[in-house]
């Protein structure tokens, strides 16, 4: 052994973990069942049970994204494999991808874009606000792109896009419909099929309270076609074509790619189980309604929301800016000091400017709203303003 590489002492001891009530875009706390799915056994690959929760998963995001479609899956890694996926699947080098941008994924989305050699030219609007239809024909008919990205919930702005008409207007010109639904799915209505979406993903860790790492996607036949014709090679990791293979989707094949993780693919199960049993349009109304008292009590205390139309506001995720002269990370580490809740500063165009509340999934309640801005009001009255 050498001198110099010596056993680590831990820097953290497991005891001394605080838990908090995960109130910013996401991460959001676990669901109970989830929590204890977590635990269940490890299984190899290609073995039945194993098998039948990837049938159980796929089940479950066929109605998480209401679709009908076969290539249907969860990869291995964050929201962010997610993206990966799906533009390196669909696109290859010179060909062109129109990003709708109003915050940081839309940016996130040009830089993986660029990466893979594509011509990626963006539209963009204030982050305050959404698309509209002849905003984005004018662009579909100037750059007659392969396909179209854009956020349906964006979690560093707190708005929600307006997706109907969106598939129908992208195809007329030829392209393809990608959404990330990250931050909006299982909080928001999403249809697939009914809007025409071509590519969708998103995410564990947000409405659907599991634990990150596993994304689910989802491609129409239109989006197969592409893919099947391409000329590319997208990367080994993210080849839906193979991982397609691995989660049977076409009923016939049980094929080794990768060794996923047993744990993150139990709790992904139980997550849609959970929403499977409120139903999706009891919990888009749930999230509805509890966002918008919360935003209701903020504004009768005097706090004012980034985004000014209501119908462009997300219901998953609220952006508020302080009152003048209070600093936000100071204000942040306060809530979490003396109330146990973890709200988050502002991301990309919001860093600085606004807070980011997520009130979604398991901790999408009347009590969790209240405490929050219980423990706001409380942090106004006792952090001192900085000087102006
Ligand atoms: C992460 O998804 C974030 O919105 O901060």
């Amino acid at each position: 052994l050498s001198k110099k590489v010596t056993v680590p002492v831990p820097r953290i001891t497991d005891r001394k973990v605080r838990k908090l009530l995960l109130c910013g875009p996401g991460p959001c706390n676990l669901w109970p069942s989830v929590t204890e799915a977590l635990t269940q056994p490890i299984l190899s690959p290609l073995c039945d049970e194993y098998f039948r929760i990837m049938e159980d998963i796929r089940n479950g995001l066929k109605y998480l994204f209401q679709t009908q479609t076969d290539l249907v899956l969860a990869i291995s890694g964050s929201g962010h494999a997610g993206m990966e996926t799906v533009i390196s699947n669909l696109i290859g080098p010179k060909e062109t991808m129109l990003i709708a941008r109003r915050g940081i994924w839309d940016e996130r989305a040009l830089n993986m874009a660029t990466r893979y050699g594509i011509n990626a030219v963006e539209v963009r609007i204030p982050f305050t606000t959404t698309f509209n239809l002849e905003q984005i024909e004018d662009e579909l008919q100037k750059w007659k792109p392969t396909a179209l990205f854009i956020t349906h919930g964006d979690s560093s702005t707190g708005t929600v896009q307006n997706l109907q008409g969106l598939g129908n207007l992208c195809h007329r010109y030829g392209a393809l419909l990608i959404v990330d639904t990250v931050v909006s799915i299982g909080g928001v209505p999403f249809f697939m099929d009914d809007w025409g979406v071509d590519a969708v993903y998103a995410s564990s860790q947000k409405a659907l309270s599991g634990p990150a790492g596993i994304s689910p996607v989802a491609f129409s036949k239109r989006a197969e076609m592409k893919i099947n014709r391409r000329k590319h090679q997208p990367p080994f990791y993210f080849d839906i074509k193979m991982l397609a293979q691995q989660w049977n989707c076409y009923g016939n094949t049980r094929v080794y790619h990768h060794t996923m993780s047993p744990p993150l693919m139990w709790a992904l199960r139980r997550s849609l189980q959970e929403i499977c049993t409120r139903t999706l349009p009891m919990f888009w109304e749930q999230h509805a309604t509890i966002t918008a008292h919360f935003c209701k009590r903020l504004e009768q205390n005097g706090f004012e929301l980034l985004i000014p139309k209501a119908e462009d506001r997300l219901a998953t995720v609220t952006t508020v800016i302080l009152p003048k002269g209070y600093d936000y990370k100071e204000y942040i580490t306060y809530i979490r000091d003396n109330h146990n809740i973890l709200l988050f500063g502002g991301l990309g165009p919001t860093a600085g400017k606004s807070l980011r509340i997520g009130i979604m999934g398991v901790n999408c309640t009347r009590e969790t709203a209240d405490a929050i801005v219980n423990a706001m009001i409380d942090a106004l009255k006792n952090l001192k303003k900085c000087s102006l």
